[in-house]
């Protein structure tokens, strides 16, 4: 990550060059709520589809699905979140501004709220002398604010019609359970996963993507027969992975984390399950495969205080933001919370047959990587940008794989342009391309290099008798010479990592 690089550049960058935009600017914008333009829609869209690659369509073990977004008023009382899905406010006696209580401690005091209670929460107001930051006039009692958005389904606007946005995705994947394993034909270990859109109605959205009201996350619910919770047949994929660590323990002695190869987080205890050791470093892992820093993460364990209400164990991916190391992922050992919740609520049997034992078992979810798309967006942005001062531009350098350009196309001259056309519309049936005539080459290469276009094909005078073209790599600037009838393929090898630009073609010196 650039030196002093901060959220507000990102932001500026990404109106700048429509990756992302407030969103209803024209009437003043919402807080909370952006719109992806073109090149920030290509690229969440890439994103996904690499979450949905590596994680259900490259898997025996996992399935996905794409479940309502509004779901039945009772899913949201057996998951709890009706009764507990809250945050802790605080209004202010005199201008009324309302503010999330934990956040409020945290700006005045340096300290670690989340989690806290209102009656700490009032305290800490009381000792410290706390006061509104906005009018500084005295903060009222502090009151539990839920956090789902209500609505109501259907032409009454009466209790018995009240609704819920979806706060999580994750319900559909224990309400759909028993259908999914049916139709599907799923054997203990499996996870059932989905991309989709869900809403909190925060106190106080802020950092740009990071804290919105409308996002999108990725989840998995990865299910285990209850008598396994110690054999996880992916460990050995792990085991010497290394990345840091930063356990309860380590936070209550006041320690430092500590950069350890899971093998040995395992064995000293500090992980204590194999399958949280194996989700941490696979979602450690996707992130670095698609071009993220792996030391602007780290894996962090809650307090017993900050855990949600249906965790027993749970470990956040966190990535060092310019705000500070901050969640990108909870990976949850979830139980048989949610299904036993929706057993009794529904009276329906949620619960398998195990052969061995020939009884009726209801599985745990031992990990429950649950991340948002849009703080994903935020960790490739932030590992690509570079301020390259000798270019004089920005270097937006994204992985190839998730890159929103795949190819730009240049005519050296415009006298070319039948000849560069030709080859890009042949070309961008198969990648996202962009054609560029104007401006003077340098110019053309800038302007790629700022929206991370990684390769470059410029048609000159010799494609004419040759039948070659330059492409030119973002990262490096080199550039190779191609024949035009292997361009594609030679594309299609850069862009998913077969090969090294320098071996794809005649490095020119
Ligand atoms: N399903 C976990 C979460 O939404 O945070």
């Amino acid at each position: 990550m650039a030196e002093k690089l901060t959220i507000d550049n990102i932001s500026t960058f990404c109106k700048s060059k429509g990756f992302i935009y407030p969103s209803s600017e024209i009437y003043g914008g919402m807080s909370g709520f952006f719109d992806y333009g073109p090149l920030g829609a290509e690229l969440k869209n890439n994103i996904k589809q690499a979450w949905w690659k590596f994680h259900v369509q490259d898997r025996e073990d996992i399935v996905g699905i794409d479940a309502s977004i509004i779901m039945h008023p009772n899913v949201w009382k057996a998951s709890g979140h009706v009764a507990n899905f809250e945050d802790i406010l605080v209004e202010c006696t005199k201008c009324k501004e309302r503010y999330r209580a934990d956040h409020l401690i945290e700006e005045a005091l340096k300290i670690q709220a989340d989690g806290l209670k209102a009656d700490d929460i009032q305290k800490l107001i009381e000792q410290n002398k706390i006061k509104c930051p906005k009018c500084k006039s005295a903060l009222d009692k502090p009151g539990a604010f839920n956090l789902m958005f209500q609505t109501y389904v259907g032409p009454k606007q009466s209790k018995e019609s009240i609704a819920y946005l979806r706060p999580e995705t994750a319900q559909a994947m224990f309400v759909d359970f028993k259908q999914v394993v049916e139709t599907a034909r799923l054997k203990l270990p499996f996870g059932i996963a989905q991309v989709g859109r869900a809403f909190r109605n925060e106190i106080s959205p802020r950092n740009f993507l990071f804290r919105c009201r409308e996002f999108e996350q990725m989840e998995i619910e990865y299910f285990i027969h209850p008598g396994s919770w110690e054999e996880c047949p992916y460990v050995d994929e792990i085991m010497d992975h290394e990345i840091f660590v930063y356990s309860a323990e380590m936070q209550q002695k006041k320690e430092k984390g500590k950069k350890m190869k899971m093998k040995e987080a395992l064995s000293d205890g500090i992980i204590k399950s194999p399958w949280h050791a194996y989700w941490l470093a696979t979602e450690h892992k996707w992130f670095v495969n698609l071009g993220a820093n792996p030391n602007n993460f780290r894996v962090r364990q809650h307090l017993p205080d900050e855990k949600a209400h249906y965790s027993k164990d749970c470990w956040d991916l966190e990535y060092n933001f310019p705000f500070g190391f901050k969640e990108l992922q909870g990976i949850s050992d979830r139980g048989d919370y949610d299904l036993q919740q929706h057993i009794k609520h529904s009276k329906k049997d949620l619960s398998l047959f195990d052969e061995e034992t020939k009884k009726k078992i209801v599985p745990h979810v031992v990990a429950e990587p649950s991340q948002g798309v849009d703080r994903a967006f935020l960790v490739f942005l932030f590992d690509a940008y570079n301020d390259d001062k000798e270019r004089g531009n920005i270097v937006l350098k994204l992985n190839p794989r998730i890159a929103p350009v795949k190819v730009g196309f240049f005519p050296l001259m415009n006298k070319l342009d039948k000849e560069a056309r030709e080859i890009y519309n042949c070309l961008r049936k198969l990648f996202v391309c962009q054609y560029d005539k104007s401006g003077s080459i340098g110019r053309r290469y800038a302007r790629a290099d700022e929206i991370g276009i990684p390769y470059c094909v410029t048609v000159d005078f010799d494609t004419k008798e040759k039948k070659e073209v330059t492409i030119r790599d973002r990262d490096s600037t080199k550039q190779i010479r191609v024949q035009v009838s292997e361009l594609k393929n030679v594309l299609y090898r850069l862009i998913v990592g077969e090969v090294e630009f320098e071996k794809a073609g005649k490095l020119i010196k």
